[in-house]
């Protein structure tokens, strides 16, 4: 039997406890009897908690290696770049609730369809067919957000986020960034790869507040949470 118990320093964060003895973050379906990428659903209570896969997601990646800075709550607004077909965004969807907004930018069009699907069933999910790296393209946003979450997979990530960050995101705002080494540089070490890309965030008014390996889950990847500007 699967148990659910409740994360006391997170809201909305549930940590299912596996029969294996692993143990998994959770979140509440927002829709219940819907799944979006044939995760595990388990019902206690009639409620019923989606487990996040950290295979498949960063962020859950980053709550099992420990996340503090979790920002995550009810009624945010979130821009989130890289959205793909809507796996963590739609974690993300969950832990916002119905009152709150995640835009989802994406620019392949063939995740872009599946993406579209899920936002139909998720009315608090925006998808915009856009490139992050011109955040210029989807001015149409029609608010500053919460929140700023990036997992794009290209070079020059900080700057991105950084171009992001000024154009979209709340003084005192928080993001997210997940940096794979390898998509920056083959050659170079990690270590120095994700020194550089936190450089950037500090020279450009980030403070850093957290920086996780997400190993074994996701190989050379690190995962920065950083808040902008004021506090
Ligand atoms: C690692 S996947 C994202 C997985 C997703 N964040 C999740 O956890 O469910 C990276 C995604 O970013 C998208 N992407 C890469 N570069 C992009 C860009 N410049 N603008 C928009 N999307 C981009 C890719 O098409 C891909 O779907």
């Amino acid at each position: 039997m699967i148990n659910i118990s409740e994360d006391n320093r997170r809201p909305g964060v549930f940590w299912a406890h596996l029969e294996s003895g692993a143990k998994r973050p959770a979140t509440k379906n927002l829709i219940p009897g819907t799944t979006v990428y044939n995760e595990q659903i388990i019902s206690k209570k009639s409620q019923e908690y989606r487990i996040w896969d950290p295979y498949r997601s960063k962020l859950s990646a980053a709550l099992l290696r420990g996340l503090e800075a979790f920002a995550f709550t009810p009624k945010l607004s979130v821009l989130y770049l890289g959205a793909s077909s809507g796996t963590t965004a739609s974690h993300v969807s969950d832990l916002i609730g119905s009152g709150g907004r995640v835009y989802c930018i994406e620019f392949a069009p063939r995740v872009m369809r599946d993406l579209v699907q899920v936002c139909a069933t998720r009315k608090n999910m925006i998808p915009i067919l856009a490139d992050a790296r011109y955040p210029e393209s989807y001015v149409l946003i029609p608010e500053l957000v919460d929140i700023l979450y990036q997992d794009v997979a290209q070079p020059n990530q900080a700057k991105i986020l950084v171009q992001n960050a000024k154009r979209f995101l709340k003084p005192g705002g928080t993001a997210y960034v997940s940096v794979k080494a390898r998509s920056i540089d083959v050659a170079a070490k990690p270590s120095r790869i994700f020194d550089r890309e936190e450089k950037t965030l500090k020279k450009s008014g980030f403070t850093v507040v957290d920086r996780i390996s997400l190993d074994p889950f996701s190989a050379d990847h690190i995962f920065l949470s950083a808040i902008f500007g004021e506090r």
